[in-house]
């Protein structure tokens, strides 16, 4: 694993050209082990990716009995135990940075027969999972958390599920999903109804996994009791991944650049609709279906950006993409207004704060509020920030939020603590060299 003191390096200046393909989807890289350990028959994967949060589940699941092949370029095969074929792990389950392991597996460990522990690295130690675990309460479920409702979370099993209608308080497609997978162990029909629509992979999957879910406008319901049946999964490029590139390639005079096989999920597009709406060239061509998800190429263009108020519907359709979006609101012309998205703050670090601090150190007015932010871009074709030291705070994204506004910076940006860029996006810095950043990695 890469030392937390990573650094990177990144000179002014330069454009993106080329082809590229970031790697496979975190959201649906998690749900392919736990559907496909859960399945009956062998599933195959491709386009896993490889990075250490969908490796902490992968990993989880071999340590409850489950033999997974892989991953070997992308492919995984998983030999599904069936519904009730999980095994109580020896130690306790550590799911490293991930939110998405912990909250999705949490409901799925709910309707086991044996106890077990799920512990997580200390950004995640902090995240809120009084969430889940309150509903999943309300289920039947026996789960401790420390006081203040945060990890490491003692499960334990139950006297038997039942279903459960919940309205949930907050647009969280990990709730949602923590409560379905809980569902699928449950006595009855259990229903989420959600505030906004948020990705729904769980759904997609457990559908392509033959498992019957009903979706009625904001409530999806399925019922307890039933089987997943082995499918084979392809999956696309991670769309937030490609968003540090749909950034950069739009800031960057002369950029020219395709992402290919980029998911598309209409609940995954905000980031493409709020850059749009900011004046970004980006065209979509070979739009297809793969095994159940949209996908395409997205060939992106530099292009003058204008600030904007952002439609807060956008907000949970673009929730993992704002460090990036806020980069190119610092080099459009004129104000962005953000608000609407408090949950920003609870992610793998405060990236309202984070975002705002580090924006201020190179130079661009940006004020934090306590749902959103308020950033001054500068427009124009020239250099927006400063040179200087930021802090990613161990958040994969800042860190490759910060390394992108080197590309219209007058001096070279350092960004300090970026081991985590492991967790969503391995070699992200060879990619981004590749197609014309020039960045450096040190330890
Ligand atoms: C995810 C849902 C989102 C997102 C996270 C992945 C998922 O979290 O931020 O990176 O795979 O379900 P919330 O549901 O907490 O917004």
């Amino acid at each position: 694993m890469a030392h937390s003191s990573t650094r990177f390096t990144v000179q002014p200046g330069g454009a993106l050209t080329g082809r590229i393909r970031v790697p496979g989807d975190k959201s649906i890289s998690h749900r392919s082990i736990m559907l496909g350990s859960l399945a009956e028959g062998v599933t195959h994967v491709s386009g896993f990716l490889e990075g250490e949060d969908s490796l902490a589940t992968l990993q989880a699941f071999k340590a409850m009995g489950v033999r997974i092949e892989g991953p070997d370029q992308g492919r995984v095969v998983i030999h599904g135990v069936g519904m009730q074929g999980l095994k109580a792990p020896a130690a306790p389950l550590d799911l490293g940075n991930s939110g998405t392991s912990m909250r999705l597996m949490s409901g799925l460990l709910a309707g086991q027969s044996f106890a077990c522990t799920l512990v997580g690295d200390a950004s995640l130690s902090t995240r809120p999972m009084k969430r889940v675990t309150a509903p999943l309460a309300e289920m039947g479920a026996c789960i401790d958390t420390t006081e203040t409702g945060t990890a490491p979370l003692h499960i334990k099993p139950s006297d038997g599920l039942k279903g459960i209608r919940y309205d949930m308080p907050v647009a969280s497609a990990q709730v949602k999903s923590c409560l379905l997978l809980a569902g699928l162990y449950a006595d009855g029909e259990t229903c989420v109804t959600e505030p906004a629509p948020t990705r729904d992979h769980t759904e997609r999957m457990l559908a392509g996994f033959g498992y019957e879910v009903r979706r009625a406008g904001s409530r999806v319901c399925l019922s307890g009791g039933g089987r997943l049946s082995a499918c084979d999964i392809d999956v696309p490029a991670d769309i937030s991944s490609a968003a540090f590139f749909l950034v950069a390639a739009s800031i960057a005079e002369g950029s020219d650049l395709v992402l290919e096989h980029v998911g598309m999920n209409p609940t995954r597009d905000g980031v493409i609709n709020i850059l749009r709406l900011m004046g970004a060239d980006i065209s979509v061509s070979n739009a297809r279906d793969v095994g159940g998800e949209p996908v395409a190429d997205l060939r992106v263009r530099s292009a003058p950006l204008k600030g904007i108020r952002i439609p807060e519907d956008q907000v949970p359709l673009a929730i993992d993409e704002f460090p990036a979006l806020f980069v190119a609101a610092a080099c459009a012309e004129g104000k962005t207004v953000l608000t609407g998205a408090e949950e920003l703050r609870v992610k793998e670090s405060d990236r309202i704060a984070a975002m705002a601090d580090g924006l201020k150190i190179l130079g661009v007015s940006a004020e934090p509020t306590p749902d959103g932010i308020v950033i001054q871009g500068k427009g124009g074709q020239g250099t927006v920030f400063g040179g200087g030291e930021v802090d990613s705070l161990g958040d994969h994204r800042i860190a490759m939020s910060f390394a992108m506004a080197a590309l219209r910076a007058s001096d070279k940006i350092s960004i300090c603590d970026c081991a985590n860029v492991n967790t969503s996006f391995p070699d992200f810095a060879g990619l981004a060299a590749g197609c014309g950043l020039a960045i450096e990695v040190s330890a």
